[in-house]
C-alpha cells in the first residue's frame, strides 16, 4: 500500500511517500528556520503562513522524486496534533481535501506516536516491547510501547522539554534557534565535568523530568560571569549542561526499563540527533544487556516519513479519519 504522509505541526512542511509503512520511497522537508531563526523561536503565524506557500510543491516533489504519479496514492495521512494549530490545520486541511477528491483513506497521526514510528523505518525495527524516551523540543516524555497501538505513558516533563532547554540555553550563549545542534557543536570543545549544574530526578522512583532549574541555573552562571563568555567558557557551558541533561534522561530511560523487565530501549525526536545522549544510551544498554535503537539521522527530527508510517498502520487496522474530524494542540492531562 502507497501512502502520503503529511507533517505540519511546527516549523516543518514535510510530505514524505511511504510502502508498506516501511520503506521511504520519498522524504521531503522543508525547513523554516531561516525565517524563524532572527525571532529566536517559531513565530505562529509565520508558520501558517509559510505552511500555505510550501504544501503544494513539497507534496508535489515527493510524489515525483518516489517515480509515482498522485494516481498511484493510495491513502493520505496527516498529522492531526499536538503542535501550533494555524499550522496543523494546513497540512490536515490538505490531506483531507486530497483524500476526499480522489475518494482514498484518510487516517489523522498522533505527532508523539508518529515519532515512536520512526523506529519502524529502520532496517531492523525494534520488537514489543520497548521502553521510549521521546525527547523533543515540545515533549520529554517515557512510554513502554506493547504493539503497534499500545503506548503507555511511563512520565513526562512538569516544565521545559528536554529540545527546549537546548534552546534556551543556546539564546542564553548568543546562539540563535535552534539550539540542539549548536550546543552539541559546541559542547565537543568543552569540559563536561568543569562545572556543575544541577540534575532533577525529581522523586527518584518516578519517571518525570523537570527542566526548569537546570535552565535557571545556566542563567545563573552566565549572568556571573558578567555576560563576557570566551569561546573556552561557552564550550564548557554547553558541555556542562549537555551532561546535566543527558545524566536525567538516560538514569530515567534505563530505570523504567528495568521497572518492566523489558530488554529494549529506544530514543525518538528531535533531540535523539545528540551523538552524545545516544553514545551514551547506547553503552549503558551493553551495561545491563538491553538492546538500543534510534531512528536513521534524517528521521530523527521532524518529517513526514514517520507520519507516513504510523498512517499506513492506522488505515492498515481500519482506525480512519473523517472530513470532520479536526486537529488538536496538546494531549489533555489525565
Ligand atoms: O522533534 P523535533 O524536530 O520537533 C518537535 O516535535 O519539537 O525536535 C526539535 C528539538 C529542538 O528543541 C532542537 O533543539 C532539538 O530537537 N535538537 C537537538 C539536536 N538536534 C535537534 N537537541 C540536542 N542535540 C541535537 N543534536
Ligand atoms: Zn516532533
Amino acid at each position: 500500500m502507497i501512502i502520503l504522509g503529511i507533517e505540519s505541526s511546527c516549523d516543518e512542511t514535510a510530505a514524505a511517500v511511504i510502502e508498506n509503512g516501511k520503506t521511504v520511497l520519498s522524504s521531503v522537508v522543508a525547513s523554516q528556520v531561516a525565517v524563524h531563526h532572527k525571532y529566536g523561536g517559531v513565530v505562529p503565524e509565520l508558520a501558517s503562513r509559510m505552511h500555505i506557500e510550501s504544501i503544494l510543491p513539497v507534496v508535489d516533489q515527493a510524489v515525483r522524486e518516489a517515480g509515482l504519479s498522485i494516481d498511484d496514492i493510495e491513502g493520505v495521512a496527516a498529522t492531526k496534533g499536538p503542535g501550533l494549530i494555524g499550522a496543523l490545520l494546513v497540512g490536515f486541511s490538505f490531506a483531507k481535501a486530497f483524500a476526499w477528491a480522489r475518494g482514498i483513506a484518510f487516517a489523522g497521526v498522533n505527532h508523539l506516536e508518529g515519532h515512536l514510528y520512526s523506529l519502524m523505518l529502520n532496517a531492523f525495527p525494534p520488537a514489543f516491547p520497548f521502553t521510549a524516551l521521546l525527547a523533543s523540543g515540545g515533549h520529554t516524555n517515557l512510554y513502554y510501547v506493547t504493539s503497534y497501538n499500545e503506548f503507555e505513558l511511563l512520565g513526562q516533563t512538569r516544565d521545559d522539554a528536554a529540545g527546549e532547554a537546548f534552546d534556551k540555553v543556546a539564546k542564553m550563549l548568543g546562539k540563535g534557534y535552534p539550539g540542539g545542534a549548536v550546543i552539541e557543536k559546541l559542547a565537543l570543545q568543552g569540559d563536561p565535568d568543569s562545572i556543575k549544574f544541577p540534575r532533577s530526578f525529581l522523586d527518584k522512583d518516578g519517571f518525570d523530568f523537570s527542566f526548569s532549574g537546570l535552565k535557571s541555573s545556566v542563567a545563573r552562571y552566565v549572568k556571573e560571569q558578567k555576560n563576557v563568555l570566551d569561546e573556552k567558557k561557552t564550550a564548557d557551558i554547553a558541555a556542562s549542561f549537555q551532561k546535566a541533561v543527558i545524566d536525567v534522561l538516560s538514569f530515567k530511560l534505563i530505570r523504567a526499563a528495568l521497572s518492566k523487565t523489558c530488554s529494549r530501549i529506544a530514543l525518538v525526536g528531535g533531540v535523539s540527533a545528540n551523538s552524545f545522549l545516544a553514545d551514551e544510551l547506547s553503552n549503558q544498554a551493553l551495561k545491563h544487556g538491553m538492546n538500543f535503537h534510534v531512528p536513521e539521522g534524517e528521521f530523527c527530527g521532524d518529517n513526514a516519513a514517520m507520519i507516513g508510517a504510523r498512517g499506513y498502520r492506522l488505515i492498515k487496522d481500519g482506525k480512519l479519519s473523517g472530513l470532520e474530524d479536526d486537529v488538536f494542540s496538546r494531549v489533555k492531562k489525565a
